[in-house]
């Protein structure tokens, strides 16, 4: 019987057959520990002459790292460890034996060597353990969601004009003599959506051709950007709250074992429970300068003023009211103080720091319009979004996150670059 190594608790004591990969051996001459990988899981495959016979001896003995099998045998539960289950082999069919040496080996590489040979790092332990950590937080998305009557609109990636300013544009030639921009964010577009279906999102690739070399940032990164008609500030940032513990919720309970390999602090995402610690942007400043940040009032949060700030609790810190010439045109500004706007980062403990960007949007024609010449923005590329304020606006609200900064944190990875499968830099394309 064929089966996947995630169920192999379901045949103890039943002759099975996995198809996968050899990544590993141990033992020699009258023992050998075949370490085995189908995508479900790993088990370890136990050959002896008197169980497996001479041909399995010779075979396992012949087998090369990486090489891809066919192993039957039978399921034993581990004598000690609780979970744990071995298959002692009676057969080994080989589909291919590797003839070259795998080129990554138990010895540590450095990171530029890894990312070089991303394809084959992929089959990583760890790196398995992250991008299955990364489909948690994007089904536990899609849940949250569609359970809060949200509804999926697709935006476009080819644009006609920036949505988060225009330094980091990627720009591309769109036939005769015009140019076209990679979406850095779809927001404006499902802002459009919501005057059709109340409450939306995207989720798609979105670029920024960034310049930072940080730890924090891709040029290619997926975001999810949502959007609701008829929600102001607060209300945005409750159900960022909600998507947040949600999200959190579902990867303790799905990736108990991608957690431990890859060595997270349990605890400290059990602490991730709203309410969520909400502060001003004029209140961190204050915080951040007696912590010996040179943060000055009308700055945005730099990187070590976010890692700091961050490392000192162990909820995550929603930053309100950032002052409103930092930020997009977009976002509305704050009526009891006009020179603050109505927006919130949230930024995850532990370091991590910003993974969602939101606020409320301008909802007036003139005001808005006012705004874009005061960003130096063309009107005449923003006419349609413009004519959502001509047409029934509604005071709305919508944030974004970026799947590989909540991944990042979920997985307590260092460098956001190994939460996506081909990672985008500024010094990377390949492969
Ligand atoms: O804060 P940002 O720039 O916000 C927007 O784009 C809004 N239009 C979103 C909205 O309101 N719908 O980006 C949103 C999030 C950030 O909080 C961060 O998590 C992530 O996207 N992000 C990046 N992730 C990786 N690499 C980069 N270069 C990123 N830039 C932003
Ligand atoms: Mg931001």
């Amino acid at each position: 019987m064929d089966i996947k190594i995630k169920y192999a608790k379901d045949h103890v004591g039943q002759s099975v057959t996995i198809s996968g990969w050899m990544y590993n051996r141990r033992g020699s001459g009258k023992i050998y520990f075949l370490q085995l990988r189908d995508g479900t899981g790993f088990i370890q495959g136990i050959v002896t002459e008197s169980d497996g016979g001479m041909e399995s001896m010779q075979m396992a003995e012949s087998l090369t790292m990486e090489s891809s099998v066919k192993v039957t045998g039978k399921i034993n539960a581990h004598p000690k460890k609780e979970n744990v289950f071995e298959l002692i082999v009676e057969s080994i069919e080989p589909i291919q034996v590797c003839k070259e040496e795998y080129p990554i080996s138990k010895k540590e590489h450095g990171p530029e060597f890894l990312l070089d040979n991303r394809h084959l790092w992929l089959r990583s332990k760890k790196q398995w353990a992250i991008q299955r950590v990364r489909n948690t937080v994007i089904n536990a998305t899609y849940e949250y969601l569609n359970d809060n009557d949200f509804i999926k609109i697709d935006s476009p990636i080819l644009t006609p004009n920036a949505c988060e300013g225009t330094t980091e544009l990627f720009e591309i030639d769109y036939f005769e003599e015009e140019k076209a921009y990679l979406s850095q964010s779809g927001q404006l577009y499902i802002e459009a959506a919501i005057m059709s279906h109340g409450r939306v999102f995207d989720f798609g690739p979105v670029f920024r051709a960034e310049k930072s070399k940080t730890r924090r940032h891709l040029t290619e990164f997926w975001m999810m950007d949502a959007e609701m008609a008829f929600a102001d500030h607060e209300k945005n940032m409750e159900i960022q709250e909600g998507l947040v513990c949600h999200i959190v919720q579902k990867v303790l309970e799905k990736n108990r074992q991608e957690l431990e390999i890859l060595e997270r602090d349990i605890e400290a995402l059990e602490k991730v429970k709203a309410p969520f610690i909400r502060k001003t942007h004029a209140e961190v400043v204050k915080e951040l300068q007696e912590m010996g940040s040179d943060i000055q009032p009308n700055d945005d949060l730099g990187a070590d003023d976010e890692t700091i700030l961050t490392k000192k609790y162990d909820k995550p810190i929603f930053v309100e009211k950032y002052p409103a010439e930092v930020k997009a045109f977009y976002m509305k500004r704050d009526p009891k103080n006009p020179s603050v706007a109505l927006c919130s980062d949230l930024l995850a403990p532990e370091g991590y720091g910003e993974v969602i960007g939101g606020s409320q949007r301008e909802e007036n024609y003139e005001v808005l319009m006012e705004r874009i010449k005061e960003h130096d923005l063309d009107p005449s590329v923003f006419d349609w979004y413009l004519d959502l304020r001509k047409y029934g606006s509604v005071p709305h609200s919508g944030f974004g996150y970026g799947l590989e900064r909540i991944t990042g944190w979920m997985c307590g990875t260092h460098h956001i670059r190994e939460t996506i499968p081909f990672p985008r830099m500024i010094n990377r394309l390949k492969p």
